[in-house]
């Protein structure tokens, strides 16, 4: 199963519609975010009281003594605070939002719960930029004893953070104001529990970069689906622990109006089917690895590892002949298959791998070939051969750069493996560009071909041009080790093997790689783990997510 994994300007679609559609008016929308909000802060305190006076209808107990301190933008990131503080509020605890907009120049949702806000008794106060020391200021006027020990002349720190200052609205670097204040919301973050809002302030919505500062906040609340950048792993470090909670958008209208982006879940789409009592290994898919170069044996090996631990009832390495008893000593879980070439693949020719199509269920090709102009060649054969659906990886990758006429041999039914390097010189843009807009790079290599192509990398993609994107966010360093790619490789094989369409193969294949990677990691944390024990951690993967 996938889910939706909005852009900020198609979340806001969502919303719009949500509205204006499905008929749902703006304020409950607000209001549901903000009930969903006040729920996640009241199980982010729960625990820790030590009263023991909590019960079940009660939930809010929790909140009751704290001191909170809102920072409430001028869009509805801002209206979502508005709402949150006067259920605190009415919970009990001490309020006071500080704003940085008139609260007259707010309109509609917003304006409506600020009115309501202002009916329950939260103070607002407004932010003034022109003075740098307004918080401490505002903390220490007379109004606000509260926030006072009375002993104590200097003001009392808050509790709590709320981070409301900006949502999916922001636009390019964030204004030196507000600047300011995200800057003094980390100051506060030293001694006060930071919640943000939809996203961290600073944050943007669609790269999970901060624009050019964000709020490093102890726990996120985000609304409906997660915004793109949420999900990347350099967001955490700024949204702390990241809650996803529904707003009430209607399926119709999210269905109305796909993301281009969607998260693969444990359910991953489809999974290649239990085994049956009766399969063989003839019937458990067929898999064959064709690569390995002087002094580059190891990769096919892997690549064989991953098949097989991803279920493969054959796996038979194709190498050149003189690299054949290096390989099989290797692995006695394999069989070899000795091509007559030479080391560097000079003299091959396809009627060595007579019957392709028959003989195997799937075919990975490039791992450890070399980057000579004879394994160039030999691939170019290898593709015009007919043959079963394909996992191009490597340095088959390298020679398809050139001529691009080789990325037309490609079908639907392969799959393209590049991590970022390859993915640079397969569409000519510098590794930078491609990481800098992961699903730009993807989508400009699959208007290219009919293959699937995995675009590896934290953050893995997945797309065609036939589907959606999909999102791996699983993984972890433990996978960033020599010959992990080529363990991915097998697993994406194994599964177009046991019958899966190559790009829920290649979704599978990701989402499990990644999830045998944060198993490896639990176990040893400061890595030095393998691409083999990859490999291995397979079937346990497998099995505690799905049996
Ligand atoms: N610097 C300073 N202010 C900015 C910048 C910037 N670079 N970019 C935008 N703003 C201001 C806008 O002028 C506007 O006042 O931020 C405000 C919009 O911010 P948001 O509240 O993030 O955007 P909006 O579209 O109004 O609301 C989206 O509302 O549905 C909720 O929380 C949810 O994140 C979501 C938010």
């Amino acid at each position: 199963m996938f889910l939706p994994l909005p852009t900020p300007q198609e979340m806001n679609r969502w919303d719009q519609a949500a509205v204006d559609e499905a008929g749902m008016p703006a304020e409950m929308l607000m209001e549901n975010a903000a009930r969903e909000a006040f729920r996640v802060l009241c199980g982010c305190f729960e625990k820790s009281s030590a009263t023991g006076a909590h019960t079940a209808e009660d939930p809010a107990w929790c909140l009751a003594e704290k001191r909170i301190l809102c920072f409430m933008g001028g869009g509805n990131n801002g209206g979502d605070t508005a709402a949150l503080a006067r259920l605190l509020c009415g919970a009990g605890a001490t309020v006071l939002v500080v704003h940085t907009r008139p609260l007259e120049d707010f309109r509609q949702e917003a304006a409506w719960h600020i009115e309501r806000a202002l009916q329950a008794g939260v103070l607002f106060v407004q932010y003034d930029a022109s003075c740098p020391a307004v918080i401490p200021a505002v903390l220490s006027t007379k109004e606000l004893s509260n926030w006072n020990d009375d002993a104590c002349p200097v003001p009392v720190m808050p509790d709590i953070v709320v981070d409301g200052l900006l949502g999916t609205g922001l636009r390019g670097e964030v204004s030196d104001s507000l600047l300011a204040l995200i800057r003094h919301i980390n100051a506060l973050a030293r001694t006060a529990f930071v919640f943000s809002l939809d996203i961290p302030s600073g944050m943007d919505g669609l790269t999970g970069l901060p624009s050019p500062e964000c709020v490093c906040a102890r726990c996120t609340v985000t609304f409906q689906a997660p915004k793109t950048g949420l999900l990347h792993p350099e967001a955490k470090e700024y949204t702390g622990r990241l809650h996803i909670r529904d707003i009430g958008i209607p399926p119709a209208i999210q269905n109305r109006y796909p993301t281009r982006l969607r998260r693969a879940t444990c359910a991953v789409a489809a999974l290649p089917p239990p085994p049956s009592a009766a399969m063989h290994k003839g019937t458990a898919g067929r898999v064959l690895v064709i690569g390995g170069s002087a002094g580059l044996c190891g990769a096919p090996l892997l690549a064989a590892a991953g098949a097989l631990r991803a279920g493969a009832g054959l796996v038979t390495v194709a190498v050149p002949a003189r690299l054949e008893a290096c390989v099989r000593h290797g692995n006695p879980d394999i069989m070899t298959l000795p091509l007559a070439c030479g080391d560097d693949w000079a003299a091959f020719d396809a009627r060595m791998l007579e019957g392709l199509d028959e003989r195997y269920d799937a075919v990975i090709v490039g791992n450890g070939m070399g980057r000579s102009a004879h394994a160039g060649e030999a691939l170019a054969e290898i593709l015009k051969t007919p043959r079963p659906p394909s996992v191009i990886d490597a340095d088959a990758l390298f020679h398809l750069r050139h001529p691009t006429q080789m990325l037309a041999l490609m079908r639907e039914t392969d799959i393209l493996t590049p991590h970022p390097g390859e993915m640079a010189f397969l569409t000519g843009l510098t590794i930078e560009q491609v990481q800098a807009d992961r699903l730009a790079a993807l989508e400009m290599l699959t208007r290219r071909t009919a293959a699937t192509c995995i675009l590896k990398g934290a953050g893995t993609l997945v797309g065609s041009t036939q589907s959606f994107t999909a999102f791996i966010d699983a993984g972890g360093p433990s996978l960033a080790v020599g010959g992990s790619g080529d363990v991915l490789a097998g697993i994406c094989a194994a599964f177009a093997a046991q019958g899966l369409g190559a790009f829920n193969a290649a979704a599978a294949a990701a989402f499990i790689h990644g999830k045998a990677g944060e198993l490896l990691l639990q176990e040893f944390p400061l890595r030095g783990t393998t691409a083999s024990e990859i490999a291995d951690t397979i079937p346990r993967t497998r099995k505690e997510l799905y049996h």
